[in-house]
């Protein structure tokens, strides 16, 4: 199968792929997604096809307008609406209580729930428009590879696979969305970190609940979360500390004959004085906005360059922090 690149002047033509039940990738401000009609059972089978996705891992339907979410929901809480009304589109996924046969079964994997978001790029939003139907969008990389980012990362793992890819450009955010489940008994709780913080929300909607209620069927875990994820083929471990920590750990790997890859912010890279290492530079010292958006294109890059391992800087778990590890940790677990 040829993978077409659709651009901003070829929109209705990737538009058309879509309506005719094709796999399309799109750009948002988080990552790629892997786009199919949301109402055809077949379209999003071959999504999960292309991924390589397991079949009980449920998909999130992007759309262009709120009003779709609340025409597809049993309910539409007044916790929904502010949130919607606070960051869409955004990088923030809610689940809800759907309809019966709005979507594809396969979507929900056997859950009751839908979950929705309106992503950030205009393209996509045009692309949704011109289609009239909402679209299911996993992150558009093979399963448990790191998500894609750019273009390039797309065509890595799906050139061949799907029908086409709308460039975009480079996304903004780097992580995936904050996944919110508002259909949790005890409250709502998030389910995935992602830039938008819990601090962020509980000033739109008052707390949030500690934990997922277990004792109802009616709250899903995100099932996708205890999969391996983001990992590339070279192993990956996670260093804390500053730069004399970091020398340290170099020159002990070095010692033990490994070929090494790091990455970390600046102030880390100058501060390492060592021959023959493959560096990736995050960003500025501090800057976690720029990590989250270097995170994925640094695990792909450095997967490339012959390493034995490859050295990724941990930071505190706080705020966008908090996304950051939340991949990282999952890059770094053999499991
Ligand atoms: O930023 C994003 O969310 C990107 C872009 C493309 O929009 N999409 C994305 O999709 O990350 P995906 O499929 O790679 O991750 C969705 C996560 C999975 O962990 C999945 O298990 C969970 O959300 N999820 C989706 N629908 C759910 C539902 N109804 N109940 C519980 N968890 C759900
Ligand atoms: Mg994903």
């Amino acid at each position: 199968m040829e993978t077409k690149i659709f651009t901003e002047e070829t929109i209705a033509q990737a538009a058309s792929v879509l309506t005719k039940g094709g796999v399309v990738a799109f750009p948002t401000e988080t990552v790629y997604g892997l786009g199919a009609i949301a109402t055809s059972q077949e379209a999003v089978v071959r999504v999960f096809q292309a991924k390589g996705r397991p079949s009980d891992n449920p998909l999130i339907v992007h759309v262009s307008h709120v009003e779709t979410v609340k025409e597809s929901v049993v309910d539409f809480p007044e916790m929904a609406q502010q949130l919607a009304d606070a960051f869409w589109p955004g990088p923030l996924t809610m689940i809800l209580h759907a309809k019966e046969g709005r979507y594809a079964p396969a979507i929900s994997a056997g859950l009751s729930t839908v979950s929705f978001r309106m992503p950030r790029h205009d393209l996509t939003l045009r692309l949704i428009d011109a289609v009239g139907i909402p679209l299911v969008g996993p992150s558009a990389n093979r399963s448990t590879r790191p998500s894609p980012t750019k273009l390039s990362h797309v065509l890595e793992d799906m050139d061949g696979r799907i029908d086409g890819v709308l460039d975009g450009g480079d996304t903004v955010v780097g992580v995936e969305s904050t996944v919110i489940d508002l259909t949790n008994a005890a409250g709502p709780v998030i389910l995935r970190p992602g830039v938008i913080t819990p601090e962020q929300i509980e000033r739109e909607i008052g707390p949030l609940a500690a934990t997922v209620d277990t004792t109802t069927t009616a709250a899903p875990k995100a099932p996708g979360m205890k999969y391996r994820h983001y990992a590339p083929a070279t192993p990956v471990v996670v260093v804390e500390g500053d730069a004399t920590t970091w020398q340290k750990t170099v020159q002990d790997a070095k010692e033990q004959h490994y070929k090494v890859a790091v990455m970390a912010t600046s102030d880390i890279l100058s501060a390492l004085s060592v021959e023959e290492l493959h560096t990736y530079a995050l960003g500025e010292a501090g800057s976690v906005s720029e990590m989250n958006h270097h995170l994925f294109d640094a695990l792909r890059s450095l997967d490339h360059v012959g390493a034995d391992v490859i050295l990724a800087q941990g930071i505190p778990a706080v705020g966008a922090g908090a996304a950051y590890m939340n991949r990282l940790n999952k890059a770094a677990s053999a499991k």
